[in-house]
C-alpha cells in the first residue's frame, strides 16, 4: 500500500507526559501534578515530576524525531511553564525554553506544531473553577495571545486542544482523569468553555499569528454493539457518538450542539457563543485508537448507555482497546461524508504493548508493528475512497506518563528506561522508519 504523494509524517508527545522538570525554572503547579499527588488516583504512585526528563534531553529526543524521518512534531505547551498562575505574570525561562525546542526543531528540518493545551491547566486556574468557570475563555485567550507573539514566527501550524472530550467527560463527569470531578452537568459547562475557548483562540491566534494553520484535535470515536444489544437501543450509538465526536465537532463545522444533546448544553449557552466557536479553522486533527462497544446502562444514570467489554475473538492492546484499524477507516468516512471532508491529520495512533526489552536493551515489538500495519491500511483504504488525510503521527516517540496508568503502560517507538532515562529505539521505530521513507506500507 502507498500514500499519496504530498503525504506527511510526524510524531506527537505532550508536556505533562515526557516533560519532568517539575521543580525547574518557576514551572507552576497543573491539575495533573494534584492528582497524582491523591492516594490511589494514579496506578503505583507515579507522578509526572520526571517523566522523560524531556526538559533536560530535548536535544536527543530531537534528534531521534529526525532520525525517523518525520517533518512534523507535534508537541504541547504546558501553560503553566509559561505562565505559573495561569495569568498574569510570565515565566521568562518557561518561555525560554519553548524557544530553544522551536528552534531546535528548525534546525533539524521539523515543522512546530504547537498544541496550547494537553490537559495539564494550571492549578491555580482550577482553584477559580477551571473549565467550569466561564472566565476560562479569556484565561485561555491570553496565553494563546502570548504564545503567539512568542512563536508565531516559526511555528507551522496550531493545535489549540488536544481531545476536549477526554477534559470534559472523562476530567469531570467520570472522574477518571484530573481534576477528578464526577458532576455530569459541571461535565457539560465544561465542554462548552473548552469550546467557547477554542473558538476565542481561533480569533486571536489569526489576528497575531497571519497565514499560519489553525486547528484542533479530537479523539473521533465509532460506536459498535454486541449481540445482546436489542434493535430498539439503535439510538445509543447515535447518542454515544454525538456525545463524544458532536458536541466538539458539530459546533465548529455545523455552528450548533447535536439535538440529542441539546438539552445538557443548552441552560450554559450566550448569546454569541456558537457564532464564536463557528470559526473556520484550517484542519480537524484526529486521534484515534479503538473501538468502543456499547450496552444500555442498566442503572439509571446520566448516559443511557455504558462501555462494555470487546467481543471475546478480538485482539486488544496492554490498555484493554480493541484493536480495528477499519474502525479507523470508518471515523474517517464519517468526517467525509458527515462534516464536508476536512483536510485531516491523523495527529494520534498507536497501542501499548508488552514490551520486553534484551540485554542490549532493544525491544521487538512485532505487535505494535503489527497493530500499525492494520491501521495504516484502514486510513490507506478510507484515502483512496475519498477522505482528505494528509499526514499521521504515531502515537508517540517515547514511552511515557500514560497519566492514570502511570508508567507501565508503554506507547512509545523509543522505550524508556526510566531508571537511567536511557533511549532504545524499538523495532517499531525502524518499522515506521521504512514506512516514512517509502511512503508506502513495507511488503510483510
Ligand atoms: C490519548 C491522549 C494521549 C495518550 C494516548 C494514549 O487520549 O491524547 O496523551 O495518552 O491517548
Amino acid at each position: 500500500m502507498r500514500f499519496p504523494d504530498g503525504f506527511q509524517w510526524g510524531v506527537s508527545t505532550s508536556s505533562f507526559q515526557i516533560e519532568g522538570g517539575a521543580d525547574d525554572d518557576g514551572r507552576g503547579a497543573s491539575i495533573w501534578d494534584t492528582y497524582c499527588a491523591a492516594p490511589g488516583k494514579v496506578a503505583n504512585g507515579d507522578t509526572g515530576r520526571v517523566a522523560c526528563d524531556h526538559y533536560h534531553r530535548w536535544a536527543e529526543d530531537l534528534d531521534l524525531i529526525a532520525g525517523l524521518g518525520a517533518r512534523i512534531y507535534r508537541f504541547s505547551i504546558m501553560w503553566g511553564r509559561v505562565l505559573p498562575e495561569g495569568v498574569g505574570a510570565t515565566n521568562p525561562k518557561g518561555l525560554d525554553f519553548y524557544d530553544r525546542l522551536v528552534d531546535g526543531m528548525l534546525e533539524r528540518g521539523l515543522k512546530p506544531w504547537p498544541c496550547l493545551y494537553h490537559w495539564d491547566l494550571p492549578q491555580a486556574l482550577q482553584d477559580r473553577g477551571g473549565w467550569t468557570n466561564r472566565d476560562s475563555a479569556g484565561w485561555f485567550a491570553d496565553y494563546a495571545a502570548l504564545m503567539a507573539g512568542r512563536l508565531a514566527d516559526r511555528v507551522e501550524n496550531w493545535v489549540t486542544f488536544n481531545e476536549p472530550s477526554v477534559s470534559a467527560w472523562v476530567g469531570h463527569e467520570e472522574g477518571r482523569h484530573a481534576p477528578g470531578l464526577t458532576d455530569p452537568r459541571a461535565a457539560a459547562r465544561a465542554a462548552h468553555h473548552i469550546n467557547l475557548s477554542h473558538g476565542r483562540a481561533v480569533a486571536v491566534l489569526r489576528d497575531l499569528s497571519p497565514g499560519k494553520g489553525i486547528g484542533f484535535v479530537l479523539p473521533v470515536h465509532k460506536g459498535r454493539t454486541l449481540p445482546q444489544f436489542q434493535e430498539r437501543d439503535a439510538h445509543l450509538i447515535r447518542l454515544y457518538e454525538d456525545k463524544w465526536n458532536g458536541v466538539f465537532l458539530d459546533p465548529v463545522y455545523k455552528g450548533r450542539y447535536p439535538d440529542s444533546v441539546l438539552d445538557r448544553m443548552a441552560e450554559h449557552i450566550r448569546p454569541g457563543d456558537m457564532e464564536e466557536i463557528n470559526r473556520p479553522v484550517d484542519f480537524l486533527g484526529v486521534n484515534h485508537y479503538f473501538p468502543t462497544y456499547l450496552l444500555p446502562s442498566e442503572e439509571p444514570a446520566s448516559w443511557p448507555f455504558r462501555f462494555a467489554e470487546p467481543p471475546k475473538y478480538m485482539r486488544r492492546t496492554e490498555m484493554g482497546w480493541a484493536i480495528d484499524g477499519d474502525a479507523f477507516r470508518e471515523v474517517l468516512m464519517i468526517l467525509k461524508d458527515e462534516y464536508g471532508n476536512p483536510p485531516v491529520h491523523v495527529t494520534e495512533n498507536g497501542g501499548a504493548f508488552i514490551d520486553v526489552a534484551g540485554p542490549d536493551g532493544r525491544v521487538d515489538d512485532q505487535d505494535r508493528i503489527a497493530y500499525y500495519r492494520d491501521y495504516l491500511t484502514g486510513m490507506g483504504r478510507a484515502i483512496a475512497a475519498g477522505a482528505d488525510v494528509r499526514s499521521f503521527m504515531p502515537w508517540s516517540l517515547l514511552d511515557n506518563f500514560e497519566w492514570a496508568r502511570g508508567y507501565a503502560k508503554r506507547f512509545g517507538l523509543v522505550h524508556v528506561d526510566f531508571q537511567t532515562q536511557k533511549r532504545t529505539p524499538k523495532a517499531s521505530y525502524r518499522f515506521m522508519q521504512q514506512v516514512i521513507a517509502n511512503n508506502a506500507l513495507p511488503s510483510g
